[in-house]
């Protein structure tokens, strides 16, 4: 018998969905909805917080353009959107409080930048944040399922991560988190029938007088991809079972071994910031005397999949990953540092 379609067994999905993501994101369970992806967070923060004509939201210049695209429609409506210029891939948090004006009222800005990962002190940013009154909101794609994180303690207003990267996912699934204070500021930019709290009864379905869910599930937007749900429900207990700092001791490891073979040859230069607050799941290296493209279409013609970005190797290690894989690259590198 095919269960997929079943009503009851969907709501089971989303509640693990809920719990996990919760973990996930360091908050309440009726904090968290599920989305389709990163954007759609995003969008919800730039469409439905309270923004007016000459406010100014403020992101990092080096985001990725989930976290860009939906702010910079505002425009259309008066609104200022600012840049703060990266230092060498990297931001302090004073480098956002020069760059606040008397017009900011939201910050948005990655967990961890995609092109080096780079964490960013969203602690210390969330504390800014509300010292001057104003929405944070957190793009968590490149740390959510490989990274702890503490939205609520870091007084995070909205962040949203997909579920295509680090959280072993479909495409087209993802996790948003919308504090509880921060509903009541929401103006939300769209509304569903599945947002109303229907006490499980769809008897009833042209009463329009019922009130919306408490909890973030009123975000969310109609029917679900419900063979979606389950495998997503699935990786987010896997990730979560196996606890999040243990999966981040296991990817830092490996990139303990990366990291000093590259320290080590000349050939290669770090690009990534690996102090312990700012380092990720992620390491990005260049090399200083071949072309760093051509050193990357041979990585891929081994089988060694790294990403380019942004002029250098971005590596990206998880829980599929093991000490023969990093020995594997760094033996690639090793013969292409000798010019073989
Ligand atoms: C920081 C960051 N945000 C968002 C995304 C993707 O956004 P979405 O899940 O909406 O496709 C990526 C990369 O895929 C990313 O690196």
């Amino acid at each position: 018998m095919c269960r997929l379609g079943n009503q009851k067994d969907m709501y089971v999905s989303l509640n693990r969905i809920r719990v996990a993501g919760a973990k996930i994101f360091g908050c309440r369970k009726g904090e968290i909805g599920f989305g389709f992806n990163t954007t759609f967070g995003i969008n919800l923060a730039a469409f439905g917080l309270p923004l007016n004509a000459g406010d100014e939201v403020l992101l990092p210049d080096v985001e990725f353009p989930a976290n860009v695209y939906p702010w910079l429609e505002l425009r259309n409506r008066g609104i200022t959107i600012s840049f703060v210029n990266n230092d060498r891939g990297r931001f302090s948090v004073d480098l956002f409080r020069n760059a606040l004006s008397k017009k900011t009222r939201a910050v948005a800005v990655s967990a961890v930048q995609f092109f080096n990962g780079f964490k960013n002190d969203l602690a210390e940013l969330g504390d800014l944040c509300k010292e001057r009154g104003l929405f944070f909101v957190v793009d968590s794609m490149q740390a959510a399922g490989c990274e702890p994180l503490a939205m609520k303690r870091w007084k995070v207003d909205i962040a949203s991560a997909g579920g295509q990267k680090w959280l072993l996912s479909p495409q087209g699934t993802g996790i948003f988190y919308i504090s509880d204070e921060m509903k009541e500021n929401l103006r939300p930019p769209w509304r569903s029938w599945l947002g109303v709290d229907w006490g499980a009864d769809w008897t009833d379905l042209i009463n329009y007088g019922r009130p919306f869910e408490q909890s973030a599930q009123q975000y969310e937007l109609g029917t679900y991809p419900v063979g979606h749900l389950h495998a997503f429900a699935w990786s987010l207990g896997f990730i979560t079972n196996l606890g999040l700092k243990n999966v981040q001791q296991h990817n830092h490891a490996l990139l303990d071994t990366l990291a000093a073979y590259l320290n080590d040859e000349p050939a290669y230069e770090i690009t990534s910031d690996l102090c312990k607050r700012h380092r990720s799941s992620i390491l990005t290296f260049t090399t200083t005397k071949a072309d760093v493209r051509n050193l990357h279409r041979r990585l891929v013609k081994q089988g060694i999949i790294t990403a380019l970005r942004e002029g250098s190797i971005r590596v990206s290690v998880h829980l599929y990953n093991n000490t023969s894989d990093i020995e594997a690259l760094i033996g690639a590198l090793r013969t292409a540092a000798k010019g073989n």
